[in-house]
């Protein structure tokens, strides 16, 4: 059974469907801090199956080991935890007790019960200012806020762990910029409040929820000005996961990969094929650089080919096409 932490979450539900898809018994244990219980739901309907479900908070000790008593676990996927960049800067000891926390406790539950497979929810973001783009997995790394020192801290951890526990393997996943929804539009990102990432406020202007979207600074050194991005279909990000999963059943040690599609489009290239896709307008005004912005991100995806054998399916129009069809669905209920 594939434990996922956080399972309920926006790319968490997703890689529930896929595992279940591909014939894997998926067991969810989130708190909702930042997901819904009709998530489940949406799980069950589309794979005409429901994962096993426990709310419970990934930092209660007693309570991950009483999952890990209950449950015959053989790999864990983590993607428990708090990630919203800005909040972290306002709130860093929330941040590094929850997420490195969870990480902490999970890994000593796996070691107690002899569970040796991890895969873990990383970010592009520990790349930092980037020297060189595309980015490759062995570039340095550094953070420019609380959020990505924790993905930082949680890689450290992860290896110094591999190092001491030779049995165990681990898969290090670090997205890049996961965007668009499951094609049933049953699950799909649902922001708290004002959306901090670009698609679900395009989606939410699109849907005349917000008068137009604030293009953070145009004076950057890309092609238009504007923030390059490697945007991933949040399924190909999922399928990433079964991909790393039947890795780590063949192997030891700790590999770090990127998940992204090698491809980089600026904030006004989103608008412009968002408004062509789905035939609806995105209005904007140019307004200043957001703090912590770097100019341009965008992966080298030759890793996780290699190594696992996965490439991204899926091209910016579909991801256009699913975030609007979310977004659609989500203002019907
Ligand atoms: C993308 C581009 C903005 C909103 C963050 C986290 C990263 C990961 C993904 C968790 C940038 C521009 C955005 C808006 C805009 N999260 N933008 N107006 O910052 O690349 O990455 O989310 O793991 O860790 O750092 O994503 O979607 O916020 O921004 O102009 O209203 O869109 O300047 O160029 P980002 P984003």
């Amino acid at each position: 059974m594939i434990l996922l932490t956080g399972g309920a979450g926006y790319i968490g539900s997703h890689t529930a469907v896929e595992l279940i898809q591909a014939g894997y018994e998926v067991l969810i244990a989130d708190n909702f801090y930042n997901s819904r219980p009709e998530v489940i739901d949406a799980i069950e309907k589309i794979t005409g199956k429901r994962p096993e479900f426990e709310e419970m908070d990934v930092c209660a000790p007693v309570k991950v080991d009483a999952l890990f008593h209950k449950y015959k676990v053989t790999a864990v996927i983590h993607f428990a935890g708090y990630k919203a960049v800005g909040e972290s800067v306002e709130k860093p000891l929330m941040y590094y007790r929850n997420d490195l926390d969870s990480l902490i406790t999970v890994l000593e539950a796996m070691k107690k019960y002899g569970v040796n497979r991890l895969i873990f929810s990383s970010s592009a973001t520990v790349y930092g200012v980037p020297e060189a783009v595309p980015l490759i997995e062995g570039m340095p790394t550094g953070c420019t806020n609380p959020y990505g020192w924790t993905k930082y801290m949680s890689e450290q951890i992860i290896q110094d762990v591999c190092h001491a526990q030779p049995e165990l393997s681990a898969v290090i996943l670090r997205y890049f910029n996961p965007v668009g929804a499951h094609p049933s539009a049953l699950i799909g990102e649902q922001p708290n409040g004002v959306p901090n990432n670009l698609m679900p406020y395009i989606t939410q202007v699109a849907s005349g929820i917000r008068p137009h979207l604030n293009v953070f600074g145009n004076d950057y050194d890309t092609p238009d000005g504007t923030g390059v991005r490697d945007y991933i279909h949040v399924v190909d990000i999922a399928k990433g996961h079964i991909a790393a999963v039947e890795y780590a059943m063949k192997n030891t040690g700790a590999e770090v990969i990127n998940l992204g599609t090698g491809n980089g489009y600026s904030v006004l290239e989103m608008v412009k094929a968002f408004e062509r896709v789905n035939k609806v307008k995105v209005p904007y005004k140019i307004a200043p650089r957001r703090e912590g912005d770097i100019a341009e991100c965008y992966a080298d995806a030759s890793k996780a080919n290699r190594l696992l054998g996965w490439k991204a399916q899926y091209d910016l129009d579909t991801m256009c096409k699913d975030a609007w069809n979310w977004e659609q669905q989500l203002r019907k209920e």
